[in-house]
């Protein structure tokens, strides 16, 4: 397959579903990993990095600088250049689909000491930049990008980063974490407030670096100062699990237990609202005490019902969403998301996205500007466009999982970026997905 595949997915309904499935690391914590591991002094070892496209543009971006990374047997070796041993690169970084990777590597560069331009693919193209540009030229920092606010972005080098406190317009741990980074070279503490709970992966792998990092209730300050290299295990990703949580909850018979999954408590609210909607999920085994915890989940078939979904659980379930509305069409009743504006931004419009879906399904959705109200009701078969965003892709996978005649969701190239072999996990559990694929 290469970039130029349009990929298509058919998935048909199924009526049984069962079996253990090992969930793909975790995306936001192997960018970290990545990144930290970096920067660090001295060899880090990271096992269970996912090894998907977006996870990669952060790999590359740092092997153009000159960091030596080799990626063996699920085990990837990062031989760290210190916060100041990165080197110029005389090309474009090109980030791909990965909003994560150019946010967070933006609070990097905008500290170096040569320049750098910042480019991605379409979608990346269109996703808004301003609210890393202003805090990082309050910072000192020279940056600047296309006047709607886009990519790409240009950083002038060799400028020294004063340390701000900075109180985040949006809750958003991209910006909350760029700015964190780019902290590590301020002249001081900097201060972030962030106004709702997002995710803390960045915090709490910095402190396994090394790094002086400390929370006040809704502050988090960040010291300037190097970081040490140290070995860690990835857990599985909990936003690529929440597409089997939904799917066990909507197969009849279904008993599904998924392996090794991140339960971070600032990333695993998806868990709390299929409960609320009467989905039952098991925490089966758990440890709580690594770093990041983890666990196995059981989801058996469970009749779900509509909720109005608790504004202040949107921040950390931001990227479940498209499947959660999957999980409201096959509810009784209506489900109400609100509060949640930012996925118009994310790699399509998800709400847009997920109600032309549901409606091509023939489910009664009305949208607002921060959410939309999903009637539950029979899911019938039908086409889809994915607009080339992985997670809408998969969650109308699942959606045909109990629907009345197979759906065909358009440009799925892009699952790629979150969790490549979805469809063959998928399908080991008893779904019914074909790929078909056209050389453009
Ligand atoms: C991410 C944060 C979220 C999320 C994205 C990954 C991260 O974005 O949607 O997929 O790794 O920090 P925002 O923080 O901008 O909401």
């Amino acid at each position: 397959m290469n970039a130029e595949s349009k990929i298509d997915f058919i998935a048909s309904p199924i009526n049984r579903l069962a079996g253990e499935l090992r969930i793909p690391g975790d995306k936001s914590i192997s960018h970290r990993a990545i990144i930290f591991a970096s920067l660090a002094e001295g060899t880090s070892r990271i096992t269970g990095l996912l090894n998907s496209e977006d996870a990669k543009a952060t790999l590359n971006v740092f092997r153009n600088m000159g960091v030596e990374i080799i990626y063996e047997d699920d085990i990837a070796t990062i031989h760290g250049a210190g916060l100041y041993g990165l080197k110029a690169f005389d090309e474009a970084f090109y980030f791909g689909n990965s909003g994560t990777s150019v946010r967070l590597l933006a609070g990097i560069l905008a500290a170096q000491s040569f320049d750098s331009t910042l480019t991605g693919d379409g979608s990346l193209s269109r996703r808004p930049m301003q609210r890393i540009i202003a805090p990082l030229q309050e910072m000192g920092a020279e940056i600047f990008c296309s006047e709607d606010g886009t990519l790409p972005i240009f950083i002038k080098g060799g400028q020294s980063l004063k340390a701000i406190n900075y109180k985040l317009p949006v809750a958003s741990a991209q910006l909350k974490s760029c700015l964190l980074l780019a902290g590590l070279y301020a002249d001081g503490i900097t201060r972030i407030n962030e106004p709702q709970i997002t995710r803390d992966h960045t915090e709490r792998m910095l402190t396994q670096f090394g790094g002086l990092i400390n929370r006040n209730d809704m502050t988090i300050e960040v010291q300037p100062g190097s970081l040490k290299s140290t070995d860690l295990t990835v857990p599985g990703d909990i936003s690529s699990a929440a597409f089997f949580i939904v799917a066990g909850c909507i197969c009849p018979g279904a008993d599904l237990l998924l392996l090794n999954v991140g339960i971070n408590p600032t990333r695993a609210a998806v868990i709390d609202i299929i409960r609320m909607m009467g989905g039952d999920i098991e925490i089966v085994r758990s440890d709580e005490t690594a770093a990041e915890p983890v666990a196995d989940i059981r989801v058996r078939y469970s009749p779900l019902k509509g909720i109005a979904i608790p504004e202040q659980l949107v921040p950390i379930a931001i990227d479940e969403f498209p499947v959660v509305m999957v999980a409201a069409a096959y509810a009784k009743g209506e489900t109400i998301l609100s509060g949640a504006e930012e996925l118009r931004v994310k790699e399509s419009d998800r709400i847009e996205a997920v109600a032309t879906g549901l409606k091509n399904l023939g489910i009664e959705v009305h949208t607002q500007s921060d959410g939309m109200v999903v009637r539950g009701g029979e899911v019938k078969g039908g086409e889809i466009n994915s607009y080339g965003d992985h997670r809408i892709a998969m969650a109308f996978s699942i959606a045909a999982i109990n629907a009345t005649a197979p759906v065909t969701i358009r440009d799925c190239f892009n699952v790629n970026t979150s969790f490549p072999g979805f469809v063959e996990s998928a399908n080991e559990l008893g779904c019914n997905i074909s790929i078909k694929t056209d050389n453009v």
